[in-house]
């Protein structure tokens, strides 16, 4: 009988141990719930805080961009840079907040809605500066998103090109023209030009002229009134173009009807007449009534309504 009994005596005792060894597991896997959920929770909290940090420094209106942070020839807008808040210059939130553009009930005969996106660049001063003689583009300054002029003038010369905002505005410009019946023929013959090209231009007009003086700085200062020495040209931009319905560009083209309407309309589509008849006391450049430069439709409406010039609309926003 005691032969029967040992089994069973060891077997309770492999019961007991077995029993004891789950407890420990159990107790094991609690602990290592336990370190998983508090592990889980400091991470939260730290994404929480990151969160908060990240709101509290960012604090400024999508749309009140400072000038510095599109600079004038900076690459591309498609990966703008974070304002300088510290070298901005004060600029009345309600400036840049309120569209200008609502105050008029123009309604457009073509379906503007796709070219909305580039009549109004998301930064509405991006493409508000000057190229001048000491805002100049670095000599091999290109604009990274230069597209096809699609309104080249088909006489054999090299596509013009344009940056996207700029041309996808001429486009809805120059549509809507034709639908209005207003514009039917006229052409881009000039509008990106490159630091070497607009070099050659300046030198080719000064040897056209020269016959005229007895000093070749004589023959450069008639040539600036109409010409811009290379780095000085806001042709390099890409956001400018010459266009008209002439053999070549002419002043008398003021007089057609094409060039009436495309002066009186082209804010609507965020250009300018950047060379106005009575402004060349402080563009120092002669009318130029095929000259249309992209600023924007915010700032053009604005330099519509206060009769503006760009030289005079940037001193007047504090942009200089
Ligand atoms: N005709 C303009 C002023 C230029 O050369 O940029
Ligand atoms: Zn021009």
């Amino acid at each position: 009988m005691a032969t029967h009994k040992k089994p069973a005596a060891h077997s309770a005792a492999n019961s007991r141990t077995a029993s004891a060894r789950q407890k420990r597991i159990a107790q094991a896997n609690r602990h290592l719930l336990i370190g998983v959920l508090l592990m889980l929770l400091a991470v939260a909290l730290i994404v929480v805080i990151i969160v908060l940090c990240v709101r509290g420094g960012g604090k400024k209106p999508a749309d009140t961009s400072s000038p510095e942070a599109s600079s004038a020839f900076a690459e591309s807008s498609e990966t703008p840079s974070e304002p300088d808040e510290s070298s901005a210059p004060e600029l009345s939130e309600v400036e840049y907040s309120e569209d200008p553009f609502s105050r008029y009930t123009y309604e457009y005969q073509i379906d503007i809605t796709p070219y909305l996106d580039y009549i109004d660049p998301r930064d509405v001063m991006e493409c508000v500066f000057l190229v001048n003689p000491t805002q100049t583009p670095a000599a091999d300054f290109v604009p990274a998103d230069l597209v096809d002029c699609v309104h080249t003038r088909k006489d054999g010369r090299a596509m013009q090109k344009l940056r996207l905002n700029a041309e996808m505005a001429l486009e809805a410009f120059l549509k809507e023209g034709l639908t209005c019946g207003a514009v039917t023929n006229v052409t881009v013959t000039s509008a990106y030009r490159s630091y070497s090209y607009q070099a050659q231009l300046f030198e080719t007009y000064c040897q056209q002229h020269q016959y005229k003086f007895k000093t070749r700085e004589e023959c450069e200062a008639y040539v600036l009134t109409f010409s811009t020495k290379p780095g000085t040209s806001e042709h390099q931009s890409g956001l400018c173009c010459d266009m008209h319905n002439l053999g070549s560009a002419e002043q008398s083209f003021a007089k057609k009807p094409e060039a009436k309407w495309l002066a009186e309309n082209c804010w609507k589509f965020g250009f300018i007449l950047r060379y106005p008849a009575d402004k060349e006391d402080i563009t120092k450049i002669i009318y130029e009534p095929w000259h249309f430069r992209f600023v924007g439709r915010f700032a053009a409406t604005e330099m519509h309504e206060l009769g503006m010039c760009l030289e005079e609309y940037i001193a007047y926003k504090g942009l200089e």
